[in-house]
């Protein structure tokens, strides 16, 4: 495994730009996974291993999911965390699979929730076999999770990991208070994508440093890196709910808008609506009353109200602030591929 020093130094954490000119988030994602190619190997045959049931059902179900890709960041953040910290076993492994298999319980959760069709460029569970199944499926892979945790054997870890799946299930149900409220504000929306979103984040990051033996300091530097990151990378995700291409982001386009959820682009286009913007926004997200056009002017108003661009302002905000956190970190190759993910993170299109 290289462990050498890299570029990433005090200084040209100071100079690196979060506008995205070292590298597109793509390639910063692709680097990480090179560097971590053994290590994520392990990771997916543990997976793998973890999808076995006796039901075929669960397997089936688990495995379209899982092999439907994805880009496993969160597993990667707890492989470079640990490998950064030159951890001294495979313990690793196990707890970056079971990040994954979080993750992926939440997904089917999520995506019944949310009432999506589309999911990693495929077809959702919920359209396949059906919202029981999907339910039932997510709380097979959240057991697979916790045994995998507890396998490793480290009670901080276990604690780490499973307050996040606790804090991840009161987001989306924090956003679901929020669905359809106009007067829902920046700070209730930092509220819920820092529980449904960055906790996951924050505790894959700061599982690897612990089971490496980082020390507090260090630890936490590496939870506020992924919180950072996470926060981010949802304030992205959001955006490109209505910028964005389904076939380069695999999720169909215009979900958040369907649902009525306020996330920044809405909260902030409403805040600066007209008269009669706000009449567009009473009638779609407030009353849910949708017809055809309506997703397409709602872009427009999000666009010509410069909503968007501060949404993905605010996303550079929160990467720049991830890549500081790693400035106490050691510096080596691990932690110049996660400065480059944070750096390019805001400048994503996928
Ligand atoms: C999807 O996560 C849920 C969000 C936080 C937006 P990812 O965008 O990491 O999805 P996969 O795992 O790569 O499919
Ligand atoms: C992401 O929720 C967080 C979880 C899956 C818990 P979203 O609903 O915003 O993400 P997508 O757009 O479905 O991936
Ligand atoms: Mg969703
Ligand atoms: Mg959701």
């Amino acid at each position: 495994m290289d462990l050498a020093v890299t570029s990433l130094s005090p200084a040209r954490l100071a100079r690196a730009n979060p506008e995205g000119d070292l590298r597109a988030f793509s390639d910063s994602v692709e680097a990480l996974k090179t560097l971590c190619a053994g290590d994520l190997k392990d990771v997916n045959a543990t997976i793998l291993m973890a999808l076995k049931s006796q039901s075929p059902m669960i397997a089936e179900i688990g495995g379209h999911l899982i092999n439907a890709g994805g880009k496993r960041l969160r597993p990667l953040l707890t492989l470079s965390a640990a490998r950064m910290f030159d951890c001294p076993d495979d313990r690793h492994i196990g707890l970056a699979a079971a990040v994954e298999l979080i993750h992926g319980a939440t997904l089917l959760h999520d995506d019944v929730v949310d009432d999506s069709a589309l999911r990693r460029g495929a077809s959702t569970a919920n359209v396949l076999w059906g919202n029981k199944e999907s339910v039932l499926v997510g709380d097979f892979l959240f057991s697979q999770a916790f045994e995998l945790m507890v396998a490793a054997g480290d009670l901080n870890v276990l604690q780490i990991l499973s307050r996040a799946a606790g804090v991840i299930a009161e987001g989306e149900v924090l956003q679901l208070a929020t669905q359809k409220n106009l007067e829902a504000t920046f700070e209730m929306y930092l509220a819920v994508v820092e529980s449904k979103t960055a906790a996951l984040f924050a505790a894959a990051a700061q599982a690897g440093a612990v089971i490496a033996g980082a020390c507090s300091k260090q630890e936490d530097a590496l939870r506020s890196f992924g919180r950072n990151l996470g926060i981010a990378y949802q304030l992205i995700d959001d955006a490109l709910d209505y910028s964005g291409r389904e076939k380069e982001i695999g999720k169909s386009v215009g979900d958040d808008f369907r649902e009525g959820k306020m996330t920044l682009p809405v909260v902030y286009a409403f805040d600066r609506a007209t008269p009669d913007a706000r009449k567009f926004w009473r009638r779609t997200i407030a009353d849910a009353i949708q017809v055809d056009g309506d997703f397409e002017e709602a872009r427009e108003l999000i666009v010509s109200t410069r909503a968007l661009d501060d949404t993905i302002a605010c996303a550079k905000r929160y990467a720049a602030r991830a890549l500081d956190d790693l400035a106490i970190a050691p510096q080596n190759s691990f932690t110049s591929a996660l400065a480059d993910l944070a750096i390019s993170s805001a400048a994503r299109i996928s």
